[in-house]
């Protein structure tokens, strides 16, 4: 495999990714904002960051928690304003650490300036910047086609008044962009420019692979959830989109990690290749997020290694010396990962040992609020504390399978995005130290054991477990540049894979499970001629080719 030959910021930095709402309360309304954010700065910084991506800070009604935005060049009140961004903005750099913006452009809100001109003024220009369509019977009664919503019902709202529907993929209150529409595209162009000229250095890329619809917006395959995505998935005019929006990017040098769901290695090489003209820098894609469930969180499956392994695999394969990856295992949208791929017996090993397993392989690495210090789900008793449309709409789902409400309570416990989305523990004191206010969402009643002054008071904890490994990657050109080969391949405990630049030489061993399973070095690793430079556990005072692993155990070898 080859070896990385074009060095670029992007590739060496790693990522911090802070979900406002929930990680520090600044001004004690309950609300986490960016007074908290610039108060834990140089928390960021300590943990050997080189980049925050701010999920949404945009005015928005919180339909989606900003995930629907109703002012593109605003900061939503409950989080601060511009000038507070500014402070914030200049804060990061100050510190030697680049900002990356969440661009939420394949809808609006239903709140944002243009759906209300949309719908009030249908003769005005904004009439077309969405998809107002006539339904097949009038009156309301038959939408234009059979798609449904990812998020809830039909992805169709209707308007009395128009006697038109308007397209919504996700929820009602995220009325679809109609990017066709040059306008569209030229708001969208002065949006890149309004944040670049601030001095932003980069934009995450909200569902980017569904802004173009397929012309005609024709009836999708009839399937029980989804249907109509073969419609507005990866259509070849994305990349026709990306290609006019890199130009205003590559004006500023600007980063770009586009969220693709459904995304393949093969697909993905259209996008961020030399060849495809790199219409972004990254992508993320959910291979690997889809070991313990099928296609979606929800509906879950046993957890299997292997499944995980062969997509960590494949796309380190598929992406030497063509692409660069996006290493990650949590954020905004998923549960704790500890919870479904680590175990809570073994909080502490395998907290550690998943943040080994794919902060060393080769691609820029992404850390989530929280995942730090190994939190974990939480636990609710009652549906009406839930606050996310997804979980809603799921309820109105497993309903119809027959599921009483407190069933449904205890799968959402372990499957909604909402465990992702608790108050960041900062101490064992009232509320987790979030905030002196009761907080919008309440924190995990786990914070007086899991907290950040705990984490950051023991030595062994996993909070230095990630500085470790983070240094240590910035340290080693070698794990940012290097070769990647797995080992062990059908093995159903161990995810074992080696790195190689320049001479030098790593190898990590990541023991997914509670029972010990006999290890040997691969041909061409000799232990005790390496040196032991990372273990979630004490080093064995003499080392050996062969070892026994204890539970969830993880041992990175250096050879140099
Ligand atoms: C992305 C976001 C998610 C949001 C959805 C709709 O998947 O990560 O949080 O709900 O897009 O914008
Ligand atoms: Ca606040």
């Amino acid at each position: 495999m080859p070896t990385e030959t074009n060095p670029t910021w992007w590739k060496e930095m790693s990522v911090y990714q802070i979900w406002p709402r929930s990680f520090a309360d600044g001004n004690n309304d309950g609300i986490g904002d960016l007074h908290g954010v610039l108060e834990k700065l140089d928390y960021i910084k300590a943990l050997g960051v080189d980049a925050i991506w701010f999920s949404p800070l945009y005015p928005s009604p919180n339909r989606d928690y900003g995930y629907d935005c109703a002012d593109y060049k605003g900061i939503h009140p409950e989080y601060g304003d511009l000038e507070l961004f500014k402070r914030v903005l200049d804060g990061a750099h100050a510190r030697g650490m680049k900002v990356i913006m969440d661009l939420v452009i394949n809808h609006t809100s239903d709140e944002h300036e243009w759906f209300k001109l949309s719908k009030e003024q249908p003769d005005s220009q904004y009439h077309d910047y969405y998809y107002w369509r006539k339904g097949r019977k009038p009156g309301g009664k038959k939408p234009p086609n059979n798609w449904l919503s990812v998020f809830e019902g039909k992805a169709w709202e209707y308007n009395k008044d128009l006697d038109e529907y308007y397209l919504h993929v996700f929820a009602k209150g995220q009325p679809d962009l109609n990017m066709s529409n040059p306008k569209v595209r030229e708001e969208v162009k002065s949006i890149l420019r309004f944040w670049l000229e601030m001095g932003v250095d980069g934009f995450r890329e909200d569902v980017i692979t569904y802004i173009a619809k397929r012309e005609g917006l024709p009836n999708g395959f009839p399937l029980p959830i989804g249907t109509g995505l073969e419609h507005y998935t990866s259509l070849p005019a994305v990349k026709d989109y990306l290609r006019e929006f890199k130009e205003v990017l590559d004006e500023y040098g600007a980063f770009t990690v586009g969220e693709a769901p459904m995304m393949t290695p093969k697909l993905a090489k259209e996008y961020i290749t030399d060849e495809a003209g790199n219409l972004l820098s990254l992508m993320f894609h959910f291979q690997h997020m889809e070991a313990d469930c099928f296609l979606i969180d929800w509906v879950g499956l046993p957890f299997s290694l292997k499944k995980l392994k062969k997509a960590f695999s494949t796309w380190q394969r598929e992406m030497a010396g063509v692409g660069w990856n996006a290493l990650y295992m949590e954020n905004h949208d998923h549960p704790r990962i500890v919870n479904r791929y680590g175990s809570l017996k073994y909080r502490e090993a395998s907290a550690k040992m998943l943040a080994a397993s794919y902060i060393l392989q080769s691609g820029t690495p992404f850390v989530y609020q929280g995942q730090e210090i190994g939190m974990t789900n939480t636990k609710l008793d009652r549906l009406d504390q839930f606050k996310d449309v997804i979980t809603f709409n799921n309820y109105n789902l497993f309903k119809k399978l027959g599921f009483s409400e407190e069933r449904f309570v205890k799968l959402a416990n372990r499957r909604s995005r909402e465990n992702a989305r608790t108050p960041v523990q900062w101490s064992g004191g009232r509320n987790g130290g979030f905030s002196e206010a009761e907080p919008w969402f309440p924190v995990n009643p786990n914070y007086p054991e899991i907290n950040v002054e705990a984490a950051e008071a023991d030595a062994n904890s996993i909070l230095h477990w990630y500085r470790a490994l983070l240094q240590f990657r910035k340290e080693n050109p070698l794990v940012i540049y290097g070769s990647y080969q797995e080992h062990y391949k059908s093995s159903r405990s161990l995810f074992v894979y080696s790195r190689e630049y320049e001479g030098k030489k790593l190898l990590v061993i990541c023991a997914f499970g509670d029972k010990p399973v006999q290890f040997c070095a691969p041909k061409g690793f000799d232990l005790t001629q390496g040196r032991q430079v990372l273990g979630n556990y004490a080093p064995p005072e003499t080392q050996s080719n062969c070892f026994v692993t204890r539970p969830w155990e993880c041992r990175v070898y250096l050879w140099e």
